[in-house]
């Protein structure tokens, strides 16, 4: 039996925040395609939430998290792309990133370049590679050109901010959402053009006013369920609606007539992992983050910090909108 031991959170059912549980566990060697990564610290996504509440129900117990940095400790057989001693970081599946030690595919593990440091690391990979994905791969007809209007919703957090500064350096104009005057001010110092504070104001009428009446070309939604509809009055015809998340809850059924009426507009929701499903695209995707990254066109902004033993108050916080940017775990 293996000897490595690591400090994990598991869930052994779903609910609040009080479900997340302090537990000692054995982690063994990896197998065919696998590594096994000690992390230096851990990304707090809001998937976590989900997968802790039920909204994304998953099979009991578990390991929750998504995102972590540290260095490779044992390599299995058939792994090519890492080897003992590196650096590395990822977002993937399957959750289990809440711990000191793991072992996990090896197919969504990155080499993390030696100017990004763990905690960076740790905090942008599934929030960067999200932000990637929706600004170069998720484009209305025709693609989006530098000087055309998007709308982002919940601009001031952890994909958000990153989101921002990434739209400013391919020149878009990007009209940005957050829920106090704080955290829009936060949103425009990274790069958004606007920003409506969502909470106290209309920000259909907004972005008509903003686009001078045309509309924006997509609007990127996590918030879900509260921004909805409204959002599709946001966009000019032809538009996309690319929704992403649901942080308000999960969007209603609706009519596929309202997207005639709207304008001939589109509808997708994304999932990152959809991207990421090949050892290619994640690289790919990741190359292209630790570019933006290390040219210093976008920074990764941790504004909190937990220890491993504290993800019950990360968890409360997120969830209450107290958080800005990114979040990690300390080990
Ligand atoms: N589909 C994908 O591939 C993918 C990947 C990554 C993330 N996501 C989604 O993207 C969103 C952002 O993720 P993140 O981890 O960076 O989180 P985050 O944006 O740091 O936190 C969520 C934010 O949503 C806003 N929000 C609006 N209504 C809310 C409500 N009723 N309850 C809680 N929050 C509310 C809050 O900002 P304000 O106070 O400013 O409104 C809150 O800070 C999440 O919805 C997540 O699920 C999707």
């Amino acid at each position: 039996m293996s000897s490595v031991t690591s400090r994990a959170i598991h869930i052994a059912q779903h609910g609040g925040p009080e479900q997340l549980q302090l537990v000692q566990v054995i982690v063994g060697e990896p197998g065919p395609g696998e590594v096994r990564i000690r992390h230096h610290a851990v990304g707090l996504n809001f998937i976590d939430v989900y997968q802790r509440s039920g909204l994304y129900p998953m099979n009991l117990p578990v390991q929750l998290g998504m995102e972590a940095a540290g260095v490779i400790e044992a390599v299995g057989e058939g792994v090519s792309h890492l080897k003992v001693g590196d650096r590395a970081a990822y977002a993937s599946q399957p959750p289990g990133s809440y711990c000191e030690v793991r072992v996990m595919p090896a197919k969504c593990v990155c080499k993390l370049p030696d100017g990004i440091s763990f905690e960076t690391g740790a905090a942008m990979m599934l929030k960067g590679l999200t932000a990637q994905y929706l600004l170069k791969r998720t484009l209305p007809q025709g693609g989006l050109q530098a000087g055309d209007f998007v709308l982002f919703h919940a601009a001031a957090g952890g994909v958000g901010l990153i989101a921002c500064q990434w739209a400013k350096a391919l020149g878009l104009r990007l009209i940005a959402t957050a829920g106090s005057e704080e955290k829009c001010a936060l949103a425009l110092a990274n790069g958004a053009e606007h920003a409506i504070n969502y909470r106290a104001e209309d920000f259909a009428a907004r972005v008509k006013e903003i686009t001078g009446g045309k509309g924006v070309k997509v609007v990127y939604d996590s918030v879900g369920k509260d921004t909805w509809d409204k959002s599709l009055d946001c966009l000019a015809p032809f538009g996309l609606m690319a929704s992403f998340g649901n942080a308000s809850g999960p969007v209603a059924p609706f009519s596929p007539g309202i997207l005639g009426t709207k304008g001939s507009i589109y509808v997708t929701r994304q999932t990152l992992f959809t991207h990421i499903a090949t050892r290619e695209s994640t690289q790919a995707m990741a190359d292209d983050l630790f570019d933006m990254v290390l040219s210093g066109k976008v920074k990764i902004h941790i504004a909190q910090r937990y220890a491993l033993e504290d993800v019950q108050q990360a968890h409360k916080d997120l969830e209450a909108r107290l958080t800005t940017g990114c979040t990690i775990l300390t080990l």
